[in-house]
C-alpha cells in the first residue's frame, strides 16, 4: 500500500544541518512507494503565528497557510524531523504545527529526531510527543533518532553506513506504515468528530 506522506522540518538557520534527515527520510519513504511532500518552513517563508489558518475567513488564509492546509488535508501521516535547541522543540518547528489544529486529525506522526552531537535530539523528541498527541496526530512508539547528523548523512542525505541506516530506519517505516494503514481504514468508516 502507498500513502502520502508529509514531512515537516522547521529550522530556519542559514547553516541547518537537519535537511541531511530530511532527504535521507525522503528516499526511504519513496523506496518504499510512498509519496512524501515536504513542508518547509523555512523554504515556505511561514512567518511567526497570527491568526491560525482555522481562524481566518474562509478561503481568505494567506496563500502559504492555504497551501500548507492542502497539503496536511491530503496526507496519511506526518514525519515530523526535529532537531534540539536548548533541549526543547526548535522554534521554527513548533511555529508550524501550532498554525494548525483540525487539519492535523486522525492520522499518525512519526518522529526522526537529529543533533550535531551524541545525544540525536531525543529531548525535543519527548517534548514533541506531548504536543503531536495535543494536535490530534500521535506519535507511533519508535522513533529515528540521529546522533552527529552532519556525519550521518551527506547533503543529499545519502548515509555514510548506508547498511546501519537501512537498518533502523526499517522497524521505524515499517511500524509508521502499519499506523498509517490502521487509520486510513478506520478513516473511510467515519470520524468521530
Ligand atoms: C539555539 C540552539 C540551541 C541548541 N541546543 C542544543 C541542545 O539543547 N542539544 C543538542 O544536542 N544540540 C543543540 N544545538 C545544536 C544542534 O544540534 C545543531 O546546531 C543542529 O544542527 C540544529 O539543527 P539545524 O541545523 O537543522 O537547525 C543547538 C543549536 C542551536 C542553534
Amino acid at each position: 500500500m502507498s500513502f502520502a506522506v508529509t514531512v515537516l522540518y522547521g529550522s530556519y538557520r542559514r547553516d541547518r544541518q537537519g535537511i541531511r534527515a530530511v532527504r535521507f527520510i525522503e528516499e526511504q519513504l519513496r523506496a518504499r512507494g510512498h509519496t512524501p511532500t515536504l513542508l518547509d518552513a523555512m523554504a515556505l517563508d511561514l512567518p511567526l503565528l497570527d491568526r491560525m489558518y482555522k481562524e481566518h475567513p474562509k478561503s481568505s488564509a494567506p496563500p502559504v497557510l492555504e497551501k500548507m492546509a492542502e497539503t496536511i488535508r491530503a496526507a496519511d501521516g506526518f514525519v515530523v524531523v526535529t532537531g534540539e535547541y536548548n533541549q526543547g522543540i526548535p522554534p521554527g518547528l513548533k511555529n508550524m504545527l501550532d498554525h494548525f489544529l483540525e487539519e492535523w486529525f486522525w492520522r499518525p506522526s512519526a518522529i526522526v529526531s537529529y543533533s550535531q552531537g551524541s545525544f540525536a535530539g531525543v529531548r525535543a523528541a519527548i517534548l514533541l510527543r506531548i504536543t503531536l498527541a495535543e494536535l490530534g496526530t500521535p506519535a507511533i512508539s519508535s522513533t529515528l533518532p540521529v546522533p552527529q547528523v552532519q556525519k550521518a548523512f551527506d547533503e543529499q542525505g545519502k548515509p555514510a553506513d548506508p547498511e546501519a541506516w537501512a537498518r533502523r530506519s526499517r522497524k521505524f517505516l515499517d511500524e509508521f506504515e502499519w499506523h498509517m494503514a490502521a487509520l486510513k481504514a478506520q478513516r473511510e468508516k467515519g470520524v468521530p468528530y
